[in-house]
């Protein structure tokens, strides 16, 4: 038997060394014995953690006392009969096991020793079986895998864009894709019916956990199909990565919510249904009551809704305030509450509200002795958004979101608004991007009330998170038009942004869409992480930096030069405080 690997650890027992050597594919013990081979014997009290090694031995069964149970070859070791060191190593700066407490900008510094640990080796080897997976189920469906340009124009999806300035056209500058969309859609337009890539992003945003600037899709585009038979797509498509890489039957088909239940039922276009604790609407009840606060907002226009916390009626008082701030750090005015006991309700609106309002809203709220009912008076969106934010909070703090990760819950919802106002702008903005298709049935009310549009996207949530977007998209040149007046987007800057797409519209488009999934989201939940940056090899830091290259960094002035850039750095920071001095 031969086998090479790197040294886990060495353990010297008198006559005898131990050596758990460790490869992608496990770990096993060698073992050298002083009296069968002195000379290896030797050399190997010289082993170090790290070193690399092959060796030669005989595979022996271990006595029973000395099997370990945690290793899949812990019934079995080697006795070393040759043995040569390939390399050698400096102690490292991190520990190569499972589970460690490490700074992660440590591990991501040093990222080559980090992936050597397990459980960064079965992320990579999950990311590889959900590739080749996606790939095999979508050529035997007759998708063809197709690159698109990384130097190009500046896409749609609404983040800054990464700039590659152009040596050849002075002054000028490509961005990096945020997403291939007008690519793919011009694929459709060349007839090429049925796309998919697996596609690097780039969006210059703040990040969070679920974001990194550079990042990666799965990528699909469809012609002559309607939003359902994408969804169906998408759904085999994800059951077959599922069972392909997790073993793991998903039940099908998803849910489908259309966005305003998704949000009256949990606050949410992203909601977690692993646990219940529905919202609940109690405006009627609230505003034939005698509380001010209720009745001022629902007088003008508002709602109270609410959520029932099991449970939890022994909250104290620093307990509620904390809720209380806790809301109004979500931005809403506050939180009003009512505790149920044995000995019926005790809350500070007690005096508001008559027994029999009391008992409509206990009904209504399914409540029982110990419950704690939890309201929020607000206009619909936003305070359904923070009871949304509210019902996640109280489940991880309750523990009502079941660890067992066999638990998947996907859904689709649909019916998104087309487009949203923007306040400050004080213009329309699209909630997806500008090509996507409204609602046949409502497209009467575009010009008059598009607020109330509903769009042709779709998001697959995973869990709570969204794992893919997409649309129809329009195809029809009257349409689009409208569409970019309703977005108050000017023919002059169409043709500076889009000219050349635009122009296809020319040329006979056929009706498609498409979605994307952020495949690195997908992975994190599939893999049981909290962070993306878990199953991306080599990711970038929330600065957006790689610890590992020290990129971004200086070039050299040259290299300016020929791109004819003239530096001029500044520091806005800096630049905003001397002004104001
Ligand atoms: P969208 O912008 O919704 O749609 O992106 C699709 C999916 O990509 C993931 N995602 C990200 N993942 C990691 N880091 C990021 N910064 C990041 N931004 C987005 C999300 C999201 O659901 N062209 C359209 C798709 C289409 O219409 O076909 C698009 O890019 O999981
Ligand atoms: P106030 O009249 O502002 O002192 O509020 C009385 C109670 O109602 C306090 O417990 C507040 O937290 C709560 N409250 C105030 N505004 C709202 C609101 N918009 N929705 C729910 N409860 C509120």
């Amino acid at each position: 038997m031969v086998v090479a690997g790197w040294v886990q650890n060495r353990r010297d027992h008198g006559g005898l060394i131990f050596v758990d050597l460790r490869d992608r594919y496990g770990i096993v013990q060698l073992v050298f014995d002083h009296q069968k081979n002195a000379s290896f014997f030797a050399a190997a009290e010289k082993l170090r953690s790290e070193y690399v090694l092959a060796v030669k031995g005989e595979v022996k069964m271990r006595s029973t006392e000395t099997v370990n149970p945690n290793l899949a070859t812990g019934e079995i070791e080697i006795h070393v009969q040759d043995m040569e060191v390939l390399n050698y190593s400096q102690t490292p700066p991190i520990y190569i096991e499972d589970g460690i407490d490490t700074d992660e900008n440590v591990r991501l510094r040093y990222r080559y020793l980090d992936l050597r640990r397990f459980e960064m080796q079965a992320a990579l080897r999950l990311r590889h079986s959900v590739l080749m997976s996606a790939r095999k189920y979508l050529d035997e469906r007759g998708f063809w895998e197709i690159e698109t340009p990384m130097l190009t124009r500046s896409t749609p999806e609404g983040a800054r864009d990464y700039l590659v300035p152009s040596r050849t056209v002075p002054g000028s500058f490509f961005a990096l894709p945020q997403s291939p969309q007008l690519f793919k859609q011009l694929l459709m337009v060349s007839g090429v019916d049925k796309y998919f890539q697996v596609a690097r992003c780039f969006r210059d945003e703040d990040l969070r956990a679920d974001r990194q600037p550079e990042f990666t899709q799965l990528d699909l585009e469809l012609s002559f199909c309607a939003a359902a038979d994408i969804r169906s797509e998408v759904e085999g498509l994800v059951c077959h990565i599922f069972k392909e890489a997790l073993g793991r039957e998903l039940p099908a088909p998803f849910k489908v919510l259309p966005y305003k239940e998704a949000l009256e039922r949990f606050g949410s276009d992203k909601p977690d249904t692993r646990f219940a604790m529905e919202i609940v609407d109690i405006t009627g009840t609230a505003g034939e009551s005698q509380f001010k606060v209720f009745k001022n907002v629902i007088g003008k226009g508002g709602v109270v809704k609410g959520l029932n916390a099991k449970g939890c009626a022994g909250y104290s008082r620093k307990e509620i305030d904390d809720l209380t701030r806790q809301v109004q750090a979500w931005g809403t005015a506050g939180l009003a509450w009512m505790a149920l006991t044995e000995d019926g309700f005790k809350t500070p609106l007690a005096k508001f509200f008559t027994d029999e309002q009391l008992a409509a809203i206990k009904k209504k709220m399914g409540g029982e002795p110990g419950d704690l009912l939890l309201f929020v008076a607000d206009q619909w969106e936003p305070a359904l958004k923070v009871l949304g934010q509210l019902r996640v909070y109280l489940a991880q703090r309750l523990e009502l979101i079941p660890k067992d990760r066999g638990l998947d819950h996907f859904l689709w919802v649909i019916d998104f608004p087309l487009v949203a106002y923007d306040a400050q702008e004080k213009r329309y903005t699209a909630n997806h991007h500008p090509f996507t298709a409204p609602l046949e049935d409502d497209l009467a009310l575009l010009e008059h009330d598009p607020l109330k549009v509903r769009s042709q996207a779709y998001d697959l949530v995973y869990n709570g998170v969204e794992v893919a977007g997409g649309s129809m998209r329009i195809y029809e040149k009257e349409l689009q038009r409208k569409v970019f007046k309703l977005l108050n987007l000017q023919e002059q800057e169409l043709q500076e942004k889009f000219g050349f797409f635009l122009q296809a519209f020319e040329y006979g488009v056929p009706p498609h869409g498409g979605i994307a999934f952020g495949l690195d989201r997908l992975l994190m939940l599939m893999a049981g992480k909290n962070s993306i940056r878990d199953v991306i090899p080599f990711p970038k830091t929330a600065a957006g930096t790689c610890l590992l290259s020290g990129a971004p960094a200086p070039v050299y002035s040259e290299q300016l030069k020929e791109l004819h850039i003239l530096m001029d750095v500044r520091d806005d920071k800096e630049e905003s405080g001397s002004r104001g001095s």
